[in-house]
């Protein structure tokens, strides 16, 4: 069996988590900081690094106490080291080599992206009295690992910095084959979230809103880009759904003004934007998917499932449209169970895990990297 610590601190959530043999979750601790951010409508970084430092320690304290483990039992520390925000990746990096050359164990630096990849393959260990929390019940019984998930494999990572399509020949392999060229999804999200004047975090808000509205009241664009493109854009719908809350501006750049604000809308008016939005930003991923797969096919490549990872896998739409087309395709689809979503330090250490196997492991000059080295 070898345990490990995980530790995430690449935006606004302090995490850390004990992971066993790559996917049992043992612990998974996160700090968010919404509360800290609302007022200012999205994150910022000085005070994200801040808050960081002073909730590391407590993070990892009770992430440890609540696998049952002492830190001489762990086998290594894994930390999230790119990409990120520079000064709050810092953090947790200097956190896990103080822990990783004080308990003399070895560390290992994990891409934040292809982590969320290997969220799908985690599971809650149950509890030593027995408990399970609900997440547990969830999911599904079998206890499938990433390991299990059949490759090659059609990876989508959507997360507040990424909208990307990957070919995955096999687990750690990642060859992006569509990526955004503009807006990444959940920032797209959060934007209309700030349109619809229903605040921060957008995502999970905009989510829940659009249960109450109707997906076709408001026809908005879907930007799918060239034939047989695999890149995404969702500036277009971002301003589409600008115009239509406010009405088309009056005058260019700072100076611009608006007919109507967000406070004009009613509450159903909000709902079907809400819920119009989420259809049209939800189509384009399905679109995507579907043409990924169709041209793996064509080109001899063709993918045996379907691996979902980043903040927005947690979208209701995305997971039932993603489900439709999976049995219709007759593919296996692995998506994470909501807690594994979001970012998290359990798909740090669960990563991390293949790399401790075959004892590919950092040194402590392991640097914090805005941006992945991909
Ligand atoms: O993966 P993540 O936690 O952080 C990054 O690596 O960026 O993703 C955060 C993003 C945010 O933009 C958030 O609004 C979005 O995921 N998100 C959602 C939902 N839950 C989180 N977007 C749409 N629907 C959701 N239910
Ligand atoms: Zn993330």
């Amino acid at each position: 069996m070898a345990l490990i610590l995980g530790i995430e601190t690449s935006c606004d959530e302090t995490a850390a988590a004990v992971v066993e043999d790559g996917w049992r979750v043992r612990s998974n601790v996160v700090a968010t900081q919404h509360d800290l951010h609302a007022r200012y409508g999205g994150v910022v970084p000085e005070l994200a690094s801040r808050a960081h430092l002073e909730r590391i320690g407590p993070a990892v304290d009770a992430a440890v106490d609540e696998a049952e483990v002492a830190l001489e039992d762990l086998d290594a520390i894994a930390v999230g080291n790119r990409p990120g925000l520079i000064g709050s990746l810092i953090v947790g990096v200097s956190a896990a080599k103080a822990l990783a050359w004080s308990l003399n164990k070895p560390l290992i630096g994990v891409d934040h992206v292809q982590a969320h990849l290997h969220a799908a393959s985690l599971r809650n260990a149950p509890r030593s009295d027995g408990s399970r929390d609900m997440d547990h019940i969830a999911q599904p019984p079998d206890p499938a690992s990433l390991a299990h998930a059949t490759f090659p494999a059609l990876g989508l990572v959507v997360s507040g910095g990424h909208t990307t399509l990957y070919h995955m020949p096999e687990p750690d392999v990642l060859e992006p084959i569509g990526r955004t060229i503009d807006d990444a999804v959940g920032e797209a999200y959060d934007k209309a979230a700030v349109i619809l004047g229903i605040g921060y975090p957008g995502g999970p808000n905009l989510d829940k809103l659009a249960q109450y509205g109707n997906p076709a009241a408001y026809k908005l664009p879907r930007s799918l880009l060239k034939p047989g493109s695999l890149d995404f854009s969702y500036s277009g719908l971002k301003t589409a759904l600008l115009y239509t809350v406010r009405g088309h501006p009056q005058g260019r750049g700072p100076d611009a003004t608006f007919l109507r604000s967000a406070d004009d809308l009613s509450d159903a008016e909000r709902a079907d934007l809400a819920a119009s939005f989420q259809a049209a930003a939800i189509d384009v991923l399905i679109t995507k998917i579907r043409r990924a797969l169709d041209q793996c096919t064509e080109v001899g490549r063709p993918v045996r499932s379907l691996i979902i990872g980043g903040g927005v896998s947690a979208n209701s739409r995305l997971r039932s449209r993603a489900r439709d087309l999976a049995a219709k395709r007759d593919l296996p689809l692995h998506l994470p169970a909501l807690a594994y979503c979001v970012d998290n330090a359990a798909m740090i250490a669960g990563h991390a895990h293949r790399r401790l196997e075959r004892d590919d492991v950092d040194d402590l000059d392991l640097p914090a990297l805005a941006t992945a080295k991909r």
